[in-house]
């Protein structure tokens, strides 16, 4: 009688599962022949049920620090620009093909979502907001807070100054000693980051800074890190994360919530006086922006959050590849130097300065081609739809994506093919930017309805905080002997170990 009841069960899913079989595969042909598609190269074609193999192979490249050059190397190498692949049992479509990301990024933009593997993972420390958000919420969300970020506090050198003063005033250089200036780095996106988004800094540069601003610092480190791990984990992320994240979670709105309610309280009391702030005002902060707006607390706190970690990893890890390439390429660096000596004769840089040193310029582009802080992104289609390329043996033919099938696109791929970027395409040399002008070949920032809202202040930092570091030092090495740079994929991309250089005045 027991084996009734467990065996009727089993087969009625076992009849459930083949009957969804073959109703997508009758689906999958019609449209395929309606528009023409072809099925893509199948890299799990001896494994086709979990996926083990490439499972084990991208945990192995990634505990190695080479799970983007492996993806370039041994896979696009070995199965094409678009192939399909089953990783932990999910199928997948992974593309570097520019012409199957201007389909999803903007042409069929409409096709596809960030989906909710994404929005899930990060609901804990983020709530949902423009950066994990789709549809409607992300609509609104996006145009709550774009119009904040074209404002001049945003691109104001004084705040990035301040900061860095800091930094320079605490960071143990001379002597020929090596130190991680990518630890440095991070602080410093930090410090500016919530001065900008909050009403106060977290100020982690200070060694002996507030102890609430280290926690924070700690907090936001450590849920970051549940977030990373949880994204390759698929379906099975939930099995990770615990107390660690959940007191993350909880320091993190322990620190950000008394601002929020603050700026709320503030607001209110304005309007009742008649009070409200103005763009140019000094008390601008983007926090005192949205409570303005009559919004409420907990959308505050999740906008900011949402802002903050789409912006604080992403230019630390720009900045610190930026000092890492200049330690190493002599020549640039003498180059750049030269630029800044005959444009700025020593004094400090204004946001129009860092515009127009156009060979610092070119330095950050070739940085983000060669290690953009955002390599790879995934998307899942939320209906039956086609990609331009990747279908058929030669993978020149449409492809079709099925509802809710997800792909998985790599700009760190494409911006290391050398049929796109030439036989040096992995070699850093900022002069290739003098004559090229790439469209979806170069997506740093993304393209399309979701391109980053923060590009501008991104470059801007990052441009002033280059110009300062190499005025501030005038030496600037590699270790001896050096360390092989290995990728550490966290929110964005960094450096497995830290940047290590030798910094002296
Ligand atoms: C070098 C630094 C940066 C890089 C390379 C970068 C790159 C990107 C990329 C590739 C995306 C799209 C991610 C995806 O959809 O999968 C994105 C989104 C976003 N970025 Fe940035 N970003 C940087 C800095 C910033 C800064 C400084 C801010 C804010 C002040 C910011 C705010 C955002 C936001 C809010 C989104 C989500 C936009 C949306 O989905 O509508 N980013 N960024």
């Amino acid at each position: 009688m027991l084996d009734l009841f467990v065996a009727l069960p089993a087969v009625a899913l076992l009849l459930c599962w083949v009957w969804r079989r073959i109703d997508f595969e009758r689906r999958r042909k019609a449209f395929s022949r309606d528009h023409g598609c072809l099925p893509p190269v199948n890299a799990s074609r001896f494994d086709p049920i979990l996926g083990i193999y490439h499972t084990f192979n991208i945990a192995r490249a990634s505990a190695k620090g080479r799970h983007l050059q492996n993806l370039h190397d041994n896979l696009f190498s070995k199965y094409g620009n678009s192939f399909s692949m089953l990783v932990m049992g999910q199928p997948i479509l992974l593309t570097n093909d520019p012409r199957n990301l201007q389909a999803i990024l903007a042409t069929q933009f409409g096709d596809f979502e960030i989906g909710t593997r994404r929005r899930d993972v990060m609901a804990d420390l983020l709530g949902v907001g423009i950066f994990n958000a789709d549809g409607d919420a992300w609509a609104h969300a996006r145009a709550t807070i774009r119009p904040n970020l074209t404002r001049k506090q945003f691109t104001d050198v004084v705040l990035f100054e301040k900061h860095f003063q800091v930094w320079m005033n605490h960071m143990p250089v001379g002597q020929g000693k090596l130190l991680d200036v990518q630890e440095w780095v991070f602080r410093f996106t930090l410090d500016v980051g919530t001065e900008l988004l909050c009403d106060k800094s977290a100020d982690t540069l200070h060694p002996e800074g507030a102890a609430a601003g280290h926690r924070f610092g700690w907090a936001i480190d450590t849920a970051c890190d549940v977030i990373s791990v949880r994204m390759q984990l698929g379906k099975l992320w939930r099995l990770y994360g615990g107390r660690d994240n959940r007191e993350a979670c909880q320091a993190v709105r322990d620190y950000i919530d008394p601002m929020v309610h603050e700026a709320v309280k503030r607001a209110k009391l304005a309007k009742q006086l008649g009070d409200g702030v103005v763009e140019d005002d000094p008390r601008y902060t983007f926090l005192g922006a949205l409570a303005n707006e009559g919004l409420g607390a907990e959308e505050i706190s999740s906008h900011v959050l949402n802002m903050l970690f789409a912006a604080r990893a992403s230019t630390a890890s720009l900045i610190s590849s930026v000092i890492r390439l200049l330690a190493e390429n002599t020549r640039v660096q003498t180059r750049l130097r030269h630029e800044i000596q005959d444009s700025l004769n020593g004094r400090l840089p204004t946001y129009e300065d860092v515009r127009n040193l156009t060979y610092l310029n070119y330095i950050i582009k070739e940085t983000l081609r060669l290690y953009p802080p955002a390599p790879q992104s995934l998307r899942a289609a939320i209906k039956d739809t086609t990609l331009p390329v990747g279908g058929g043996p030669d993978g020149t033919a449409p492809v079709f994506i099925p509802k809710g099938g997800e792909v998985g696109f790599i700009i760190y791929s494409t911006h290391r093919r050398t049929d796109i970027w030439g036989d040096d395409a992995d070699q850093f040399r900022p002069e290739r930017w003098e004559t090229v002008k790439p469209l979806f070949q170069y997506l740093p920032f993304n393209a399309g309805p979701r391109i980053c809202p923060g590009q501008s202040l991104a470059q801007a930092e990052a441009g002033y905080v280059i110009a300062r570091f190499l005025q501030e030092y005038s030496v600037l090495k590699p270790p001896n002997p050096p360390r092989p740079y290995r990728e550490y994929l966290h929110i964005s991309l960094a450096a497995k170990g830290g940047v290590w250089v030798t910094v002296d005045r």
